[in-house]
């Protein structure tokens, strides 16, 4: 079955706008995985809007399940990863004062600098997932650098869903059928949601783990935590 892993960004952003600590991003992130998240997401970024620095610390010894750490690779964000040790380290390449991730690398271009840093990570016994668009070249890229992993970048599908979900899964099906084939292990993420993350896996059921935030977290809101990983759980079950 594909894992759930929660993005827990959104709770910093929360806690972080009032400078205390409530909500309690470590007690959110233990929760999460009590109440059976298989996985945990931060995405630190340079001005530490989101998660800190002090969070990934914090976080680290906490997390008992998968612990991912996604990124755009600069020398601090590697020096970060390098000293946490993560399961998994998902590259991004985000500037720093993007809203969110909007778009996946360009493997061909950045295959040199990809495949440093991949090696890095990998000595370092930390799983690698290249953030990229369901694009074929960019798949076959991805392979060109060695990550073990890709993530396909989920916008599109979700921005599409409600105007026809065949196209819009269309090219994330024929990009994840040749990842398979070329063996690169799966995830997706962006923008999944109650609505549009079933139909997702059980097209491309092959698929590791989904990180999921911004709908995750909103969703709370009205059905409480424990209920909502129920929920986006019960939508990763496709049978
Ligand atoms: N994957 C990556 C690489 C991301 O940057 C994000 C957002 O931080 C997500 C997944 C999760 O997206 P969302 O918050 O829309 O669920």
């Amino acid at each position: 079955m594909t894992r759930l892993s929660v993005n827990i960004n959104k709770i910093a952003t929360l806690r972080n706008a009032r400078g205390g600590n409530i909500p309690d991003v470590q007690k959110i992130a233990v929760d999460c995985e009590r109440f059976g998240a298989q996985g945990i997401t931060v995405h630190p970024r340079p001005d530490e809007r989101h998660v800190t620095r002090k969070d990934i610390e914090l976080l680290r010894p906490l997390i008992k399940t998968e612990f991912n750490i996604e990124g755009n690779p600069t020398p601090e964000f590697i020096a970060l990863v390098l000293k946490h040790k993560p399961d998994q380290v998902t590259l991004v390449p985000d500037d720093p004062n993007q809203l969110t991730s909007d778009h996946g690398w360009d493997t061909i271009k950045h295959k040199t600098f990809l495949q440093d840093v991949v090696g890095q990570f990998q000595n370092a016994d930390i799983r690698t997932s290249i953030f990229v668009d369901p694009d074929i070249e960019m798949v076959e890229g991805a392979k060109a650098t060695a990550t073990d992993r890709i993530e396909l970048y989920t916008e599109s599908y979700a921005a599409d869903f409600s105007n026809g979900k065949e196209e819009a899964i269309a090219p994330f099906i024929e990009a994840a059928k040749f990842a398979k084939k070329i063996g690169l292990g799966l995830n997706a993420g962006h923008d999944l949601n109650l609505v549009n993350l079933n139909y997702f896996v059980r097209n491309i059921p092959w698929i590791d783990e989904v990180s999921i935030g911004h709908a995750l977290v909103c969703d709370a809101l009205y059905y409480g935590l424990d209920n909502t990983v129920q929920l986006y759980l019960r939508e990763l079950k496709i049978s």
